[in-house]
């Protein structure tokens, strides 16, 4: 996947590489980022270097890191692909939580949708959250999508289930 180095204000959205390791490590390894995305807690560099090598090689979605561009730290991350149950481009974040209620996710989020709205023709967009991870609902809302229903979400490994909000919606991200 041809993954192209995107900018905003404060970050740069580049492509995650295998020597991102570490600094993913800071956030997959935290309770409190991982508590509600479907991936389970890291607990070793070896398993994300793992999760980053498929990542490289993932043909279907567009995979970003965020890097602010002060100092060049890689602070989360996030993808967008065309979800074909949804007939919408799906995205998702998750930020290192020294770095919450910055702007960053809404900020990393609109530069997604902006990237897939000029270069892939994407018109109608959806993400979802877990009820109870109302700041995820907020990004999705500064975003411009609309809730359109309740639903469920899993962990990869089925051990969890939660009850979930999903939104959807038309984005005109050349405003
Ligand atoms: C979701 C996440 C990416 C948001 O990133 P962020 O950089 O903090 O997001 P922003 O600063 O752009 O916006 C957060 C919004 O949520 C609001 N918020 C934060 N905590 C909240 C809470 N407990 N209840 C209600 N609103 C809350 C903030 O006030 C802000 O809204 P505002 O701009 O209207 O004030 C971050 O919290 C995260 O990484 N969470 C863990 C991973 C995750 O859950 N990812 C999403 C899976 S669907």
């Amino acid at each position: 996947m041809n993954i192209p180095i995107l900018e905003t204000e404060r970050l740069i959205l580049r492509a995650l590489t295998i020597e991102d390791a570490d600094a993913v490590f800071k956030w997959v390894s935290d309770e409190r980022v991982t508590k509600y995305m479907p991936y389970n807690t890291y607990t070793s560099i070896e398993d994300v270097t793992k999760w980053l090598s498929t990542v490289v090689k993932n043909e279907n979605t567009y995979n970003f890191g965020f890097v602010l561009k002060d100092n060049n730290i890689l602070i989360g991350s996030g993808d967008i692909g065309y979800n074909t149950e949804e007939e919408a481009w799906d995205f998702g974040y998750n930020i290192r939580f020294d770095h919450w209620n910055r702007g960053y996710g809404t900020e990393a989020a609109k530069a997604m949708i902006r990237f897939a709205y000029e270069s892939l023709n994407a018109r109608c967009f959806s993400a979802n959250h877990v009820v109870d991870n109302t700041a995820s609902g907020r990004v999705m809302e500064k975003c411009g999508l609309k809730f359109d229903h309740y639903g469920e979400c899993s962990k990869f490994d089925g051990t969890q289930t939660f009850k979930a909000k999903f939104y959807k919606g038309y984005i005109n991200a050349s405003e």
